[in-house]
């Protein structure tokens, strides 16, 4: 529903039966009963109003992941609807095109919720973006890829919760599923024409880490990343794609032939848990689409504009008497503030892990100055969400704009999340 100025959209959260493998169902928790969740299409710069309706018997969070959205409508994760209540999130959009999703942002059951199926695609466009001639209409797919085990009977539990203290350190990595899913369909197939299509690929898995090439060989021109489009394009053998993250990828298949097998693995695994998806190359088509040098002006933000930096370490540590995963040795406590970034500064955040984790940033989209040392490579881009390899040091440069509040920065493999990988910002 659209009027003066706002579009409408309406998401209602309940149980519901999927038949994710073939002859079983499997109980998910879905928006609209569906898992991923609708694709919102919204456009930059139009107020889009989502209500979330609560039919599940557990209290939800939702947040726009890559959303310049004020705090009332970011999810915080006390921010709770309640069963059997409604919420309208507001989303201004003063931002560009991206590829955003939204999923459930519950304190300490993030993991689970987004497990059972609260996820879904929200993509921005803008007309920048719609004057390039980039891939459209069919030929712009999003792909959500998330892993996800079963039992025999087509049950989808989630390991960990309510399974005692040793249950829960046996995933201190994260929960990982054996069976890949894109879009909630494991092993997919799509037949396309012999042209370019726009893959906008999201990592919405709890923990895994892919990194996706294609079989037998190809291209993948990146041309937009978490924040939208890059300076310019970005040619690739592969993508890695940490949980949280989003590349927009460019596949010519007019490279192959007509009855061809084109398939996209993830380098990370052998085996079927390699395998992510498939496209059969099924004709000659028309195709009007280009891949232009210059994609879009993407400012760099200058370190010297900086007037603070601030250190933030991903460690594990003690969580009431348990093994947790905490920032500058805190876990998450909803009642403390860790820093207090003034409007319009920026700022430059040092960040630090033991192990891996990837690292995102509510509100503020940011650039990667320097990772392990080294200054990155490449078109500017802007990220919201950045992998820290093992025992490594990333620097990022942002700038808080927008919106007075409190808003998170966390682990984006969900069960650190969960197990108190999280800390509190406050815009003032
Ligand atoms: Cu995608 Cu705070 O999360
Ligand atoms: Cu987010
Ligand atoms: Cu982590």
């Amino acid at each position: 529903r659209t009027d003066a100025g706002t579009d409408y959209y309406e998401l209602v959260q309940r149980p519901a039966e999927a038949e994710i493998l073939p002859g079983l169902r499997t109980p998910i928790w879905g928006y609209d009963g569906q898992f991923p969740g609708p694709t919102i299409r919204a456009r930059s710069g139009r107020r889009t109003v989502v209500r979330v309706t609560n039919r599940l018997a557990a209290p939800t969070v939702t947040h726009l992941h890559g959303g310049h959205t004020p705090p009332e409508s970011d999810g915080y994760p006390t921010d709770l609807v309640q069963p059997g209540t409604q919420r309208d999130y507001v989303f201004p959009l003063q931002q560009r095109a991206a590829t955003l999703w939204y999923h459930d942002h519950r304190m300490d059951y993030t993991g689970p919720q987004v497990w059972r199926g609260l996820a879904g695609f929200f993509l921005v466009v803008d007309d920048e973006q719609d004057r390039l001639p980039l891939p459209s209409g069919e030929r712009d797919v999003p792909l959500l890829i998330c892993d996800r085990s079963f039992h025999t009977d087509g049950t989808m539990p989630y390991p960990v919760r309510d399974d005692g203290p040793g249950a829960r350190m046996a995933f201190m990595g994260g929960v990982l599923g054996d069976v890949i899913l894109v879009n909630g369909a494991p092993w997919p197939q799509l037949g396309v024409d012999r042209a370019r299509y726009r893959l906008r690929l999201l990592n919405a898995s709890n923990a895994r880490v892919y990194e996706l090439a294609l079989s037998p060989g190809g291209t993948l021109t990146q041309v937009a990343s978490d924040g939208g489009l890059l300076a310019a394009p970005r040619p690739l053998q592969q993508v890695r794609l940490a949980p949280g993250e989003r590349a927009d990828v460019i596949v010519d298949f007019a490279a192959y032939r007509v009855g061809d097998h084109v398939e996209l693995r993830n380098l990370l695994e052998e085996g079927p848990q390699a395998q992510v998806m498939r496209f059969t190359v099924e004709r000659d088509a028309r195709d009007d689409s280009a891949i232009p040098p210059t994609l879009s002006r993407v400012e760099r933000l200058d370190p010297a504009q900086a007037t603070v930096t601030r250190d933030f370490e991903f460690n594990s540590g003690d969580l009431h008497g348990e093994t947790g995963w905490l920032i500058n040795g805190k876990p998450f406590d909803a009642r403390r503030v860790d820093a207090r970034p003034k409007l319009g500064q920026v700022e430059i955040w040092r960040v630090t892990s033991d192990v891996a984790h990837p690292v995102h940033l509510h509100l503020a989209p940011f650039q990667v100055l320097s990772i392990g040392g080294e200054r990155p490579s490449g078109p500017a881009e802007w990220k919201d969400t950045v992998e820290l390899r093992e025992a490594q040091t990333v620097e990022i440069i942002t700038r808080f704009t927008g919106y007075r509040g409190r808003y998170v920065m966390h682990c984006h493999n969900l069960e650190h999340e969960d197990m108190a990988m999280m800390s509190t910002f406050e815009v003032v």
